[in-house]
């Protein structure tokens, strides 16, 4: 099968959600950061701070081009993978792109209380986030089969569009009456929640 690829700016959740596809369709999951942290032996923070962002961009270019090469993997991506094609040329060799969206201000929110991210430390966040994002957005978009604005959705909803998306490009089949009937139950008990505690 192919390769799931997500692309999306940093704090959109590319990590929680791939995991979650790729328990549900039986896949490998893997994170290209996690990969060269750990070929380098330090952190992605560490190789900005002693390196630079060049340096940094040319281990991702390396990784991405080892890894696109694999077969049946969910593949989360670093948030600037896009901006060089030779990386889209080769994730899309041998997969589908999905770009998971969000806004500036959910963004902004999620990667509150994080400090792993060098290019959002020592500035002004939200400026940052803005200006990155109105930069990044034309390369998300020229590089994705789908676009899934995950602002307003949880991770299992987020992970059943995916799975909607790919099942209409015929990546995966439908699901049986059975597993049909369970998601349809799994989604209704979650509404009926949210209504009861609001
Ligand atoms: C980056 C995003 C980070 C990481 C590096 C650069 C970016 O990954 O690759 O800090 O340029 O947007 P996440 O998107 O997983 O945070």
């Amino acid at each position: 099968m192919k390769n799931i690829v997500l692309t999306g700016f940093m704090g959109v959740g590319k990590n929680i959600i791939g995991k979650k596809l790729a328990e549900e369709l039986g896949l490998k999951f893997v994170n290209t950061d996690d990969i060269i942290e750990k070929k380098e032996g330090i952190t992605i923070t560490q190789i900005f701070e002693k390196f630079g962002e060049k340096h940094f961009r040319k281990l991702e270019k390396e990784i991405i081009k080892k890894v696109a090469q694999g077969k049946n993997q969910v593949i989360s991506t670093g948030g600037g993978v896009v901006l060089d094609q030779e990386n889209i040329s080769n994730l899309t060799e041998n997969g589908v792109i999905i770009c998971l969206w969000a806004s500036p201000e959910v963004i902004r929110e999620r990667a509150k209380r994080e400090t792993h991210r060098p290019l959002l430390e020592g500035v002004d966040r939200e400026e940052r986030i803005k200006e990155l994002l109105d930069y990044r957005k034309p390369f998300y978009e020229k590089s994705a089969d789908y676009i899934i604005d995950t602002s307003h959705l949880t991770v299992e909803e987020t992970v059943e569009k995916i799975l909607k998306c790919l099942r209409f490009k015929q990546i995966i089949k439908m699901p049986s009456l059975a597993r049909r009937t369970l998601l349809f139950l799994r989604i209704f008990s979650r509404r009926d929640k949210r209504s009861t505690s609001s």
